[in-house]
């Protein structure tokens, strides 16, 4: 099944994934989904926001233990960040069925859209919307780089878009959801193959747009001009300095020029700053740290700066009795926190959900470089099992 999915979307240039919301690679991803579903007798469900649902026993009858996670990748992401989780959740179930297990409740297996938001610029989507965090009409906003609005994205990929929205009664079903997910960072490198999480760090994406002037590189007097690269790249300069001060994350990862021209000094630069923090007020106070460098240099510069914040996730902690029963089940597995974001963060302001990690050897994530051993995976799936019988059976 591993196998079956590893060549969707993956570029031969760089080794990497680029599985977008509705692109052609997300559409075979979903088609994978869909075929496990139905391979294994499951019902299969295309909920209102474009998640999709493999249930085992009766969605109605409530008390529902779910899990799984995305399909969908960041710009070259690697195999694991997602994938992993759905695989997984497959199967463990199907490790459960050897068993011979007897379920008390139903189970479903989930795939969230547009977990990592590479292509709307909002993250964790199909979530959010599910959750009520994010509103059908700021999700009707959203475009893509090719100023593609987010409903006519759904719509050419098959998915009536006028239905996205809240959906509580689907998280009424919901008793916990268990996300599986590989480590991004090295927590459990010397320790054991599986961990559970803590907690998710407040991160956020916040768009900076500096505004000069388009003028001729090579007649234009240096006092003479307005170059929005120079205050963009004090504040890069600055958000790394100020982060690592306050024991926090800044990251510049996108940058969009306007014209972009090699002999034109630009008039547009917008930057994309992903922070996070352990803590709320800390990362508060680093963005607007931030936010104040950029704006005392662009005095300088003559360069006038927008500050949008696009997105922000708060603190959270996972449900502790879930939690401590999951690492209990696991003989004591190690608890950690991380500073990425997760479906299970957003599902965790409404039901009770916990989450475990594969660990990484290297810790690299979100690059084709992301790797996890197969004994560590097959860990993972035998972890989820235990956690899912638990949870789920007689
Ligand atoms: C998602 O993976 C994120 O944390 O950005
Ligand atoms: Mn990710
Ligand atoms: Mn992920
Ligand atoms: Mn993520």
């Amino acid at each position: 099944m591993w196998a079956e999915l590893l060549p969707v979307g993956r570029s031969a240039a760089s080794g990497g994934y680029r599985r977008f919301a509705w692109n052609t690679a997300d559409a075979e991803c979903r088609a994978w989904f869909e075929q496990q579903a139905r391979d294994r007798g499951l019902a299969y469900e295309l909920d209102r926001n474009g998640n999709q649902w493999a249930w085992l026993g009766d969605p109605d009858e409530g008390g529902a233990v779910v899990t799984g996670s995305h399909l969908d990748s960041v710009p070259d992401g690697g195999a694991f960040d997602g994938p992993l989780g759905v695989v997984s959740a497959f199967a463990a179930l199907d490790e459960l069925r050897t068993r011979g297990a007897r379920f008390a409740r139903p189970l479903a297996i989930v795939n969230f859209g547009d977990e990592e938001g590479a292509r709307f610029g909002v993250a964790c989507i199909g979530s959010r919307l599910t959750a009520g965090v994010l509103s059908r009409e700021a999700a009707y906003e959203l475009r893509d780089a090719d100023g593609v609005r987010l409903p006519d994205a759904m719509e050419r990929a098959g998915q009536d878009p006028t239905a996205i929205g809240a959906d509580r009664e689907r998280l009424a079903r919901i008793g916990a959801f268990v996300e599986l997910h590989v480590e991004q960072g090295r927590h459990l490198a010397e320790q054991r193959p599986v961990g559970v999480a803590s907690a998710i760090w407040p991160h956020g994406r916040w768009r900076f747009d500096f505004h000069g002037e388009a003028n001729h590189a090579g007649t234009t007097r240096i006092e003479d001009r307005r170059d929005p690269m120079l205050t963009y790249a004090t504040t890069v300069l600055a958000a790394r300095k100020k982060a690592r001060l306050a024991g926090a994350l800044a990251t510049f990862g996108k940058v969009a020029v306007e014209p972009n021209g090699t002999n034109a000094i630009a008039s547009l630069v917008r930057g994309w700053l992903d922070s996070r923090a352990a803590d709320e007020p800390t990362l508060t106070a680093l963005v607007a740290e931030i936010e104040r460098t950029a704006a005392e240099r662009g005095e300088r510069d003559g360069v006038r700066v927008e500050l949008t914040r696009e997105s922000y996730t708060p603190v959270v902690d996972f449900d502790g009795p879930l939690r401590d029963r999951l690492a209990a089940v696991l003989g004591g597995a190690p608890v950690l926190p991380t500073g990425a974001g997760h479906d299970a963060g957003i599902l965790a302001s409404a039901v009770p959900t916990a989450m475990l990690f594969v660990r990484n050897p290297s810790g690299v994530s979100h690059s084709p470089a992301e790797h996890a051993e197969t004994a560590d995976c097959l860990a993972g799936v035998a972890a989820l099992a235990d956690v899912l019988e638990d949870l789920a059976c007689q």
